[in-house]
Order: structure tokens, then C-alpha cells, then sequence
């Protein structure tokens, strides 16, 4: 018998099953081949939120969680943070290969030449109250570029899917600063070709009367840092979502729109925002201590703190800790660090946290930095929106080239009624009580 098989037995009729084993996994399909007789519909996997489901293959990003290990394409998140620009990362995720020099001149080219929007998506913004939160309004937004856009349908065509990628990388930080100065009051600041992708951002954020904005060059840096951490994680709640809405030939704007309201939720893209309200609870150092301890008697979870993949040291959060140090140097230190840095100290010294391997995640540090640039904490998830997007896309289009992949529909374990009697309404003594 091959060796890369499972010999399972099925003791309700004695019958036994072998099943390939490939990379790791079973195929679910092959239980279906478990019967109790011919009419049987056979046998399924049940795995409520994906505990222990690959849902695809995929060559785009790897996570060794227990090892704290994140490579995009093959490489250390750690060398691509160090050596390239977000947008030379994208290209990388995109397209499978780090561009040459002349590849991501075109490329960066491409991308700056799109991120004008359309005068009437500027009204569509405009319309929104004034304190509408900047996520949903990205949300809306990105969904009602499809208006704008209606070639985007053809999704078979590749040429045609790569000139909407083009449009919505380069078009999510124009979104996300009008998103911003409208919920501020002030009018929106149109694009500059002549600044790279995130001082661009920083001047349709910032940018007041001066004729030119120029961004502190380290600031532009770590920003441009901040969104190659951020770019793609695998099959998180927000890909899964971009796959399965994409599975239905959905075109890529309403695609994405549905992605970023799945990042929307707190559970996901929304706990560096919870993390400044814990440290501002903490208040100073010396409350440190007593917090934790809280925590420990199940007063609350430490935010920032413990992942579903990593059980190690979160590889993004060791180099959001390095790229503060530098945003500092020009804001000035957030106090919020030093009460954050003693946080971790004495969690990763502590019995309760090393035994459940709680380690400090991707977004412990990040709210501290956004604080110090002059991010408001609604602002928080929109920036992890901005270069999410290149994943989701990445991952879009590894879906739509799969042919294993068809249109995204579970199966359930039905736990309802067998058929029953129809009672017409005159006849009916009991109501189900209203919620
Ligand atoms: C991220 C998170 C949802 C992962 O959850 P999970 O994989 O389902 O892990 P569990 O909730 O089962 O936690 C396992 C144990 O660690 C404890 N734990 C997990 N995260 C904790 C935290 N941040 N603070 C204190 N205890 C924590 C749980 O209480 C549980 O303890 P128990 O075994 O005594 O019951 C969870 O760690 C969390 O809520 N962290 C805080 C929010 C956060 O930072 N989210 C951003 C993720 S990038």
C-alpha cells in the first residue's frame, strides 16, 4: 500500500477506505465515497470558521505560525521590509517575481497614472454625512467604483483584469484621504504624479495651502514599511471573503468592496484601534503590573496580544517595534510606547502567557505609530485597507487561474425539522414568540 494514503474504517458497516494524502491534506470529496448504503449521500467534513479546512493552493504567501515565519513568493517579510518599496512588494505578490529595474519603472508608472477619481465619485463621497466613519465609506466607495467602471465585468479577460488591479491599487489611497478630509471638513487635494505612492497618500492626507507638499522622508518610509507588513496574509477572513465573492464572477470592485467589510470588524482588521484604548486604560507604567494581572484572572484579553496562526513572536510586530523607534526620532516618542514596551516585558516573562504562547501581534505596535503621524484611530483599519488590497487581488486572481476552483458553496449539517404539516392561519394555536 502507497504510504501517503489514510486507512480509514467506517464501523457502522465495517467497510474500509483508503484516500490519498497530498501535501498534507485529505481531499474532502473522497469521504463522500463513505456510505451507509447506495442511497447515503456520504460522508462529510464539518469544520465551523475553517479551524482545519484548506480551502485552496496556493503559492502567494506562507506562514509558519508555530516557527513565527512570513515569506511572500519565497521570500522573508523581514527582507522584503528592509530592501523594497510597497510597490515593488505588490508586483512581487502579483505577479509571482520581484520586477527588474525597468519592470517596476513601468509598473510604479501605471499605478501613479490611476489614481485620479472620477469627478463623479467625488460627488458620490461628498454626499456622505459629515461624520461618516472612513471605512465604511472606503467600502461604499470602492463598491461604487463598479458604477464607474462597467468593463470590469469581464473578469475571464486577463488584460482587462489587470487594468481594473492597476485601478484599485492605485486608486485606494485616493479613496481613503478624500475618506479622511471629508470626515475633517476640508476639501479633497487631488493627486501628485511627481511623489511615490506613499508621499502621494501623505499629500492627499496633509496637504493644506502649500503649493508643493513634501513628506518627511522617513515618515513616507515607514508608512511605505507599514503597508509591505500589511499586504497579504494568506487565507485570512478578508481573503477568504475576496475569493468567495470572486468565485461568483464577481466583478473586482464589488469583489473588493465585500473583502474590506470583512477587514471592517474588530475581530479582523480593527484591534490596533482597540490596543491605544487599552493603553490609554493603563495609563502609566506603574499600572502595568495590575492590569496584566486582571487579564490573567479573566478581567479582559490584553490587546495586541496572541494570534490563531503565530504562536510565536509575531515576525511583523519585531519590525514594527524597529520602524517606531525611527518614527519617534522625527515625532517624538508616543508615551504610549514606554507603557507598551513594559506591557510586553512582563508578559513575555509570565507563566500564563508563555504557556498559552501569547506573543505580541502585527497590531500591538502599529497604533502607536499611526498615533504619533497624526492617524486618528477611525483611520487605523482604512491604512491596512490600503495595501491589503494587493493581496486580496493577488489571491483573486490565483482563484480565477485555478481550475479546481468553482463557484464557493459549503455544505451544511442539518439540524432542522423533517418535514412537517401545514397548519393554515386560522387553525394555528401557537406563534413562535417575536424576537
Ligand atoms: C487573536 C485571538 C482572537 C486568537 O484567538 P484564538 O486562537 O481563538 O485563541 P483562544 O481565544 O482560544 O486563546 C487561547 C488561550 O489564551 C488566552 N488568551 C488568548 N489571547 C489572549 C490575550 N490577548 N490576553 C489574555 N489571554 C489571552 C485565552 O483566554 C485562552 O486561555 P485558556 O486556555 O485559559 O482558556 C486572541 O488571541 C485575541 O483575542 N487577542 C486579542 C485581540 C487581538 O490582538 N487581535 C488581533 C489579532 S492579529
Amino acid at each position: 500500500m502507497a504510504q501517503d494514503t489514510l486507512t480509514i474504517t467506517d464501523n457502522r458497516t465495517n467497510q474500509t477506505y483508503t484516500i490519498p494524502i497530498e501535501k498534507g491534506a485529505v481531499r474532502a470529496m473522497d469521504f463522500r465515497k463513505i456510505k451507509t448504503d447506495p442511497e447515503d449521500f456520504g460522508l462529510m467534513t464539518y469544520d465551523p470558521a475553517f479551524m482545519n479546512t484548506a480551502s485552496c493552493r496556493s503559492s502567494i504567501t506562507f506562514i509558519d505560525g508555530e516557527r513565527g515565519i512570513l515569506r511572500y513568493r519565497g521570500y522573508p517579510i523581514e527582507v522584503l521590509a528592509e530592501h523594497c518599496s510597497f510597490l515593488e512588494v505588490a508586483y512581487l505578490l502579483l505577479f509571482g517575481e520581484l520586477p527588474n529595474e525597468a519592470e517596476l519603472q513601468d509598473w510604479v508608472y501605471e499605478i501613479t497614472h490611476h489614481t485620479m477619481l472620477h469627478e463623479t465619485t467625488k460627488k458620490f463621497m461628498e454626499g456622505f454625512r459629515y461624520n461618516a466613519h472612513p471605512m465604511a465609506m472606503l467600502v461604499s466607495t470602492v463598491a461604487a467604483l463598479s458604477t464607474v467602471y462597467p468593463q470590469a465585468r469581464d473578469i475571464r479577460d486577463p488584460k482587462n483584469r489587470l487594468l481594473q488591479i492597476k485601478r484599485l491599487i492605485a486608486k485606494m489611497p485616493s479613496i481613503a484621504a478624500m475618506s479622511y478630509r471629508h470626515s475633517l471638513g476640508f476639501p479633497y487635494v487631488y493627486p501628485d504624479n511627481d511623489l511615490s505612492y506613499t508621499e502621494n497618500f501623505m499629500n492627499m492626507l496633509w496637504r493644506i495651502v502649500e503649493p508643493k507638499y513634501v513628506a518627511t522622508p522617513a515618515l513616507a518610509r515607514a508608512l511605505d514599511v507599514l503597508f509591505i507588513l500589511h499586504a497579504d496574509h494568506e487565507q485570512n477572513c478578508s481573503a477568504n471573503t475576496m475569493r468567495s465573492v470572486g468565485s461568483a464572477h464577481t466583478d473586482p470592485y464589488l469583489t473588493t468592496a465585500a473583502a474590506a467589510a470583512a477587514l471592517a470588524g474588530p475581530l479582523h482588521g480593527g484591534a490596533n484601534e482597540e490596543v491605544l484604548k487599552m493603553l490609554d486604560e493603563i495609563g502609566s507604567m506603574e499600572n502595568v503590573s495590575a492590569y496584566v494581572k486582571r487579564a490573567k484572572e479573566g478581567h479582559g484579553k490584553l490587546m495586541g496580544f496572541g494570534h490563531r496562526v503565530y504562536k510565536n513572536y509575531d515576525p511583523r510586530a519585531k519590525i514594527i517595534k524597529r520602524t517606531a523607534e525611527q518614527v519617534f526620532e522625527v515625532t517624538g516618542r508616543n508615551p504610549k510606547l514606554d507603557i507598551a514596551l513594559e506591557l510586553e516585558r512582563i508578559v513575555l516573562d509570565d507563566e500564563y502567557f508563555i504557556k498559552r504562547k501569547l506573543y505580541p501581534n502585527v497590531d500591538f505596535y502599529s497604533g502607536i505609530i499611526y498615533q504619533a503621524m497624526g492617524f486618528r484611530p477611525e483611520m487605523f483599519t482604512v491604512l491596512f485597507a490600503i495595501p491589503r488590497t494587493v493581496g486580496w487581488l493577488a489571491q483573486w486572481q490565483e482563484m480565477l487561474n485555478d481550475p479546481e476552483q468553482k463557484i464557493a458553496r459549503p455544505r451544511q449539517v442539518w439540524t432542522g425539522h423533517e418535514v412537517r404539516q401545514f397548519i393554515p392561519l386560522a387553525k394555528r394555536t401557537t406563534a413562535a414568540p417575536l424576537p
